[in-house]
């Protein structure tokens, strides 16, 4: 993944201001190309640009992944698009293909779920997971070894589930979704009620409370409080970033970029600072660690008292669910943990 890339994820994760622009290609380029590919191939997003895909999902379906994404797995929601920048994405990964968008009724499948459940048991489990929390992994190209090309997404997930329609659910089971390995099931001899039952299956997921994947052990923020001066705080966050072997980068009001200049709350600063060799080694691990790098911590200013900040290292692991990651997590964590208590002593 280039730097570039990941700077651009940096800015969408700090929520960076969005232009009024309604350019699909670029508004594709700046949001969405990063993880799907710069012509939707797929890369740690699934690829967007296969006519099976495109076949198979209608606009409804890619208006409502954009804004809710898939909580708890890597894609976003970008609640911050406006309606006209979402379908500006939409109509430019529809010029991928020549293939209509499809329009699929809103009417539920009926069947049976208990059935359902034992076929999915059998026939999806084994690449959708048995509670249908998804392959381990995301996306097609990640640096570690996989059995499959392409990670099955999580079928249980709020995101996935609110965006899906039933009749959609219906289709990629009958036609599968060819260049992928997702098999059509009516010629791996599925009827009409197989399929049925099974959809009824899947949706159940939505009655049976949020996804396994959604629920969260440790929260995602680290907080401190601090007895000094958000001045003195700042300064000692320097010192300790220093003191634990990184470089400091720069620091900045958190707002810096996003309003006009010298209109920042000035009561919000935060620090970016690196480790090169511990970065190279995350990114060698999993590219998706680049989405939190460089380090970063935040000072705040409230009502007088002064509390910093971090994002939680140990709750990236149980989002990206790779064990060789929860190392550089665990690493990650200890050295937040040390810059925090240290600057707040
Ligand atoms: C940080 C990486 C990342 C970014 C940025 C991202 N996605 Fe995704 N996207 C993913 C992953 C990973 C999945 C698969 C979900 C899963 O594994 O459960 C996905 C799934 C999707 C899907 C559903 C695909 C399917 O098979 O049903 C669509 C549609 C999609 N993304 C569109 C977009 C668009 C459009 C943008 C930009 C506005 C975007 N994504 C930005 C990572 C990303
Ligand atoms: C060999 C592995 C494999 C099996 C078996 C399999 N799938 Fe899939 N499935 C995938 C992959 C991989 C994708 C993602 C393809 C893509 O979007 O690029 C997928 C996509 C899907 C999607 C679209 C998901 C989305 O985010 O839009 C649904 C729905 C689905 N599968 C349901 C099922 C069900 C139900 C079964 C069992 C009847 C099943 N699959 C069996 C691998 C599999």
């Amino acid at each position: 993944m280039a730097a570039w890339n990941i700077a651009m994820v940096l800015l969408l994760c700090a929520g960076a201001p969005v232009t009024a622009a309604t350019d699909g290609a670029q508004l594709y380029a700046t949001h969405c190309a990063v993880c799907h590919g710069d012509e939707g191939a797929g890369g740690t997003g699934v690829p967007l640009s296969l006519p099976s895909f495109l076949a198979a999902v209608d606009d409804d379906f890619l208006h409502k992944t954009i804004r809710y994404g898939r909580p708890g797995r890597v894609m976003p929601a970008f609640a911050m698009l406006s309606e006209a920048q979402v379908d500006a994405i939409v109509r430019h990964i529809r010029g991928w293909s020549d293939v209509p968008a499809p329009q699929f009724a809103k009417t539920r499948v009926k069947g049976d779920v208990a059935r359902g459940g034992r076929l999915y048991g059998e026939h999806c489990a084994r690449c959708h997971g048995e509670n249908g929390e998804g392959g381990e992994g995301t996306g097609v190209t990640m640096s570690r070894p996989r059995d499959m090309p392409i990670i099955a997404p999580a079928l249980n997930n709020r995101g996935f589930l609110a965006a899906a329609s039933d009749q959609q659910i219906r289709y990629t089971l009958e036609h599968g979704l060819d260049g992928t390995p997702m098999p059509s099931f009516r010629e791996k001899g599925f009827t009409d009620e197989d399929i049925d039952d099974v959809v009824a299956f899947v949706r159940s997921y939505g009655q049976r409370g949020p996804s396994e994947t959604a629920t969260v052990g440790p929260g995602p923020v680290l907080v401190a409080e601090s007895p000094y001066s958000l001045e003195e705080t700042v300064e000692n966050i320097r010192q300790a970033i220093v003191n634990q072997n990184f470089v400091h980068i720069r620091t900045e009001y958190l707002e810096h970029g996003l309003v006009p200049a010298g209109e920042e709350d000035i009561r919000e600063v935060i620090l970016h600072f690196c480790n090169f060799r511990f970065l190279d080694e995350a990114l060698k691990i999993d590219p998706r660690i680049g989405l939190f790098l460089p380090c970063r911590v935040t000072a705040v200013e409230r009502e007088g008292s002064v509390s910093v900040m971090s994002i939680n290292p140990l709750y990236l692991s149980i989002l990206f669910n790779n064990a060789e990651l929860d190392e550089a997590c665990g690493k990650m964590h200890r050295l937040y943990r040390a810059i925090l208590e240290e600057s707040t002593l």
